[in-house]
């Protein structure tokens, strides 16, 4: 075999994390809960760069120069596999890149599982876990179907609670800004464990938060989900907008988005929204509502783009040749 290609799609938090335990396996501080988005797809195709021990990156046909991202993954599946020579990637997305859509989870995750095919490793699912996380700390949740918590107590563990097809909910994503963010993840979560004030309960009350949530998905009580997970993703957002420096990914955009939902809300339509590390909002809700929904934000200057997604399948092999 000589190339394969994956795929692996984005996740979303619900219960977030955002702040490292360990930043040389990068393994998170705490748990989170996600849900894979279906219609927004990396794609990653890797071949071997015979007689040279350089990898080559290219993401969304552009040569890489810093692959600060890829290379400790790399390293990490080249002792498994004991290969010498570097890898050629080739990644493309089909939603902006670095813009508060999960691209690094989706594109780790599928260059962990192509990676997996080319050299025929058959790793267990732990390993797959702790090489995905080392290039970014939500991959692993990508590697997995429907609703996903990854647990970090311990041992980093990674499971689904539920598939897409148990409880079908809808995805609606107000794009507001499609520029990358200027702080990473990465940069940001450092800056927010050292600095904010309310970043130690922040770490205590990822427990509790998860407990909820997990519940109220496997009870499907989409009311309690909403609740807790919007709570989570102010709090994320109040460490952050604590540190020193102030980390802001939200704008004014993001605010009107927040306030049409909770007027649809308050109107009697069930739905509740998160937002990442960047200025998108990301709306949930029942299939039956998204038509509503997406009426209501299809008028609004603040919303450049609207996306709909439902709940996706864990990273895959596509190609092989
Ligand atoms: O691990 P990263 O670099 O993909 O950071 C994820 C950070 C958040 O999206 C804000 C939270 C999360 O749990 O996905």
């Amino acid at each position: 075999m000589s190339e394969v290609t994956a795929i692996a799609h984005p996740n979303f938090a619900l219960i977030k994390y955002w702040g490292k335990e360990d930043t040389i396996s990068n393994k998170p501080a705490m748990s989170s809960i996600s849900l894979t988005v279906d219609s927004l797809i990396s794609t990653t195709n890797i071949s071997i760069n015979k007689g040279s021990a350089e990898n080559i990156w290219m993401l969304n046909e552009k040569e890489q120069n810093d692959l600060a991202r890829i290379n400790p993954v790399l390293k990490y599946l080249n002792n498994i596999s004991k290969n010498n020579n570097g890898c050629i990637i080739k990644s493309e997305n089909n939603f902006p890149t670095s813009a508060g859509l999960a691209s690094s989870a989706s594109g780790i995750a599928s260059l962990v599982i192509a990676y997996d095919q080319l050299f025929k490793l058959d790793m267990q699912f732990d390993q797959l876990v702790e090489a995905s996380m080392i290039g970014s700390g939500s991959a692993p949740r990508s590697l997995l179907s429907g609703f996903v918590i990854l647990n970090v107590e311990d041992q980093v563990t990674s499971q689904t609670i539920l598939e897409p097809e148990e409880w079908p909910l809808s995805i609606i994503i107000c794009i507001t800004d499609e520029k990358e963010k200027i702080i990473s993840s990465r940069e940001g979560m450092e800056i927010s464990r050292n600095t904010s004030p309310l970043y130690q309960s922040w770490l205590d009350s990822n427990k509790k938060d998860i407990q909820i949530a997990k519940s109220a998905i496997i009870e499907k009580n989409f009311r309690r989900l909403g609740e807790v997970a919007e709570r989570n993703c102010y709090l994320m957002h109040e460490v952050m907008r604590t540190s020193s420096p102030k980390i802001s990914y939200m704008t004014e955009s993001t605010n009107k988005c927040i306030k049409e939902i909770n007027t649809i809300r308050d109107d009697g339509t069930d739905l509740f929204f998160t937002i990442d590390a960047g200025p998108q909002v990301k709306i949930i809700c029942k299939p039956d509502d998204k038509d509503l929904i997406k009426t209501n934000f299809s008028n609004k200057p603040y919303v450049t783009k609207i996306v709909e997604a439902n709940i996706g399948l864990g990273a895959r092999v596509i190609y092989e040749g």
